[in-house]
């Protein structure tokens, strides 16, 4: 079960930090914050249900992809194989999904999340389109050997959509997991927001409030840490957005004393020069076009890969 893993791994981590006597330690990748539903339902009241993180993320990504579908399905004959990587509450892929059904384009639909509980919701969602709907329930990580081998035959080309999911991971982790699954035929769309032309308040404005502290502190609760023992504040720390916990006082956790004024750090969002993701992404891949919001400088990526 993905959930206990997660338990097991977020105790491994505060124990290995302690061990090594860190005053801050990470905690922080993607997997971790959506293994159990309670995560997951907390996600969405952060994003869709916090209206800085709508306006400033969340709209400008759905207007993006409205405003440009044309272009970006551009490519899409009659048949296609769209992988979602991480639909969570799969509003921005249906966008997508929608324009190609109106267009008769016969669409097979694979969901691949850590969360049951969101690819319980996308596969629903799919079925009551009438779309064939496949969930995997995987870290994208190890979806590449089934998903090139069995899943999806060569002939028909793919749709994957990542999303803003792309700048919770290292630039070259997640450019190369993308490449390893994207072929020539493919078309694959991401989004990032980068560090340039924003302030530091427009960055962290979107992390503020009740809502995503909430959802930010889940991994600390799994781990058995109690929100009495911290305070909150997300932080820019060079080019990385940090959910941030500071203890208060010293914690006794599991056999060891967590030292007051550590910092635990439950999710990092990358913020990359616009550039500096340009050339990432041309090592490994095909750039076809970028989609750019101007106020909130979100940008859209369509891509191909460069292998068959
Ligand atoms: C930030 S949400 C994005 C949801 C949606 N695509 C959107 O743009 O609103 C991230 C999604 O990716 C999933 N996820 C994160 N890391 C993952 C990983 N390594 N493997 C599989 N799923 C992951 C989460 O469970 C969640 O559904």
């Amino acid at each position: 079960m993905i959930a206990e893993e997660v338990r097991k791994e977020l105790i491994e981590c505060i124990h290995f930090g302690l061990n090594n006597k860190n005053r801050s330690i990470s905690l922080s990748m993607p997997h971790r914050l959506y293994a159990t539903d309670e995560q997951s339902q907390l996600f969405e009241e952060a994003t869709s249900k916090n209206t800085e993180y709508k306006t400033m993320i969340d709209d400008p990504i759905v207007s993006l992809l409205s405003n440009n579908i044309d272009s970006i399905i551009q490519g899409v004959k009659t048949r296609v194989n769209f992988i979602d990587l991480g639909p969570g509450y799969p509003v921005k892929s249906f966008i997508i999904i929608d324009e190609l059904l109106k267009r008769s384009v016969n669409v097979k639909y694979y969901a691949v999340d850590v969360s049951p509980y969101f690819l319980d919701r996308a596969i629903f969602i799919a079925q009551q389109k009438d779309v064939n709907a496949t969930k995997l329930e995987r870290r994208f990580e190890t979806l590449a050997p089934i998903l090139n081998k069995d899943l999806t035959p060569k002939e028909i080309p793919r749709l994957i959509f990542l999303g803003l999911t792309f700048n919770n991971f290292p630039l070259e982790y997640i450019v190369s997991i993308l490449a390893e699954i994207t072929r020539s035929n493919d078309i694959c769309l991401v989004c990032h927001q980068p560090s340039d032309g924003l302030s530091k308040h427009d960055l962290l404005e979107p992390y503020t409030g009740n809502k995503i502290k909430a959802f930010a502190f889940e991994p600390l609760r799994i781990a058995g840490i109690s929100q009495d023992d911290v305070t909150y504040s997300p932080k820019l720390n060079k080019q990385v957005i940090e959910t941030c916990f500071t203890t208060i006082h010293d914690v006794a956790w599991e056999g060891e004393t967590i030292p007051k004024g550590t910092e635990l750090v439950t999710a990092q969002s990358y913020r990359f020069p616009s550039n500096k993701v340009r050339d990432a992404l041309k090592k490994e891949m095909v750039i076809k076009n970028e989609y750019i919001d101007e106020k909130t400088k979100i940008t859209l990526i369509k891509l191909s890969g460069q292998r068959d």
